[in-house]
C-alpha cells in the first residue's frame, strides 16, 4: 500500500470500474476541468476519495507545474487527470507533467491534434472532450482512449447543443458499442450518477458539485452564494469573453453582473444542499450496488 505524506492511501484498484489501461477506479465519479477554481487540493482529495480527480494545467512555468503536482502526490499516490484548456501547451510542459508522473491528460478539438501524439509517444492515455459529431470522429480518428462528454445542462463553458444521451449515442455509433465515456453537465446527486450509468457511460462527469466542496479554489462568499442560488439564478451567458476557445459560459446571475468563474454553474444547483468535503461528494455519489473494496 503506498503511504503518503497525509497517511495510507485507502484505494486498492483490484475491482472497480476501468476507464483505460492503468487507470480503474474505485467509484464511478470524475471530477471536471475547473480551470483556477481546481487545484491540487480538490483533484488529491477526489483521486484518494476512489474516484478520479483533475488538475488544469494552462501554464508555461514547468517549475511551478512540477510544484503543483508534486502537491497532488503528499496527498494520494492514486492517479489524477491533467486537462489542458488552454489554445495548447508547448511540448516541455507535456514532458513535465509526465516526467512529474501524470500519465492520463484531457485535450480538446483545438488542442489535441497538436498534443496527442506526443502524450501517446509518450505512453501516455488521450481523454478526448466532445460536443459535436465531428469533434467525436475527429477524436476517434486521432485514437482518444476516453471520451469526455460534458452534455448542454453543464457549468462554465456549454460546448454542445446535445444532451447527454445524445452525445452518448454520437459516441457509441462512431467509436463503436466499446468506447469508454465520461458523462455528465446538470448532475449532482446519486440518482443522477446512475442515470448516466444506465445510458451507458462507464463513468459520470462532475464540475459544480465539486465546486462545492472544501478544497475547490474558489471564494468562500461565492460558495456560499451558489448554495442559494437554484437553475432559475442561473443564465447561459453569450458574450464572448475571455476564454479559450470563445464560448458560451452557464453562470450565476448577479445583481452587480459580476462575472467569474468561481461563479460557474451547471443546472444540477438545485440539489448541492451544503459544502462537504470532495471525499464526501465522492462517497455520496458513488452507486450503493457495488461496495467497495479497501485493501
Ligand atoms: C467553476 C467552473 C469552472 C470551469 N472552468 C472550465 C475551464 O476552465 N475550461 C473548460 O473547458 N471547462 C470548464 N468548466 C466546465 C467543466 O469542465 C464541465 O464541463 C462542467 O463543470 C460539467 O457540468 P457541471 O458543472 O454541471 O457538472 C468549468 C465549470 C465550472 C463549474
Amino acid at each position: 500500500m503506498a503511504r503518503t505524506a497525509s497517511g495510507p492511501d485507502p484505494v486498492g484498484c483490484g475491482a472497480g470500474y476501468t476507464l483505460c489501461p492503468g487507470l480503474t477506479l474505485r467509484f464511478p465519479i470524475v471530477q471536471a476541468a475547473l480551470g483556477r477554481c481546481d487545484g491540487p487540493a480538490l483533484a488529491a482529495a477526489v483521486s484518494r476519495a476512489g474516484g478520479l480527480g483533475c488538475l488544469t494545467i494552462h501554464e508555461a512555468d514547468t517549475t511551478g507545474l512540477r510544484a503543483r503536482i508534486q502537491r497532488i502526490r503528499h496527498r494520494t499516490s492514486r492517479p489524477v487527470l491533467a486537462a489542458f484548456t488552454a489554445p495548447f501547451e508547448r511540448s516541455v510542459v507535456v514532458d513535465a507533467a509526465f516526467a512529474a508522473g501524470i500519465r492520463h491528460f484531457q485535450v480538446f478539438w483545438w488542442n489535441g491534434p497538436h498534443l496527442a501524439p506526443q502524450i501517446r509517444s509518450l505512453g501516455g492515455t488521450v481523454f478526448w472532450q466532445v460536443g459535436t459529431v465531428d469533434q467525436v470522429q475527429d477524436a476517434h480518428h486521432t485514437g482518444a482512449d476516453v471520451y469526455i462528454a460534458p452534455g448542454r445542462d453543464a457549468g462554465g463553458q456549454v460546448r454542445t447543443p446535445h444532451s447527454i444521451p445524445e452525445l452518448i449515442a454520437t459516441i457509441r455509433t462512431v467509436a463503436g458499442p466499446e468506447a469508454t465515456i465520461v458523462a455528465g453537465g446538470g448532475l449532482s446527486t446519486r440518482a443522477d450518477v446512475a442515470q448516466v450509468l444506465a445510458e451507458g457511460a462507464t463513468a459520470a462527469l462532475l464540475g459544480t458539485r465539486f465546486l462545492l466542496s472544501e478544497e475547490a479554489r474558489a471564494p468562500e462568499r461565492d460558495k456560499a452564494r451558489l448554495l442559494r442560488a437554484d437553475a432559475d439564478d442561473l443564465a447561459l451567458d453569450l458574450r464572448i469573453i475571455g476564454d479559450w476557445p470563445c464560448v458560451p459560459r452557464r453562470r450565476l446571475l448577479t445583481a452587480t453582473g459580476a462575472d467569474r468563474p468561481s461563479l460557474f454553474a451547471g443546472k444540477g444547483i438545485d440539489h448541492m444542499g451544503r459544502i462537504p468535503s470532495a471525499a464526501q461528494i465522492v462517497r455520496e455519489l458513488a452507486p450503493v450496488s457495488r461496495p467497495p473494496l479497501i485493501r
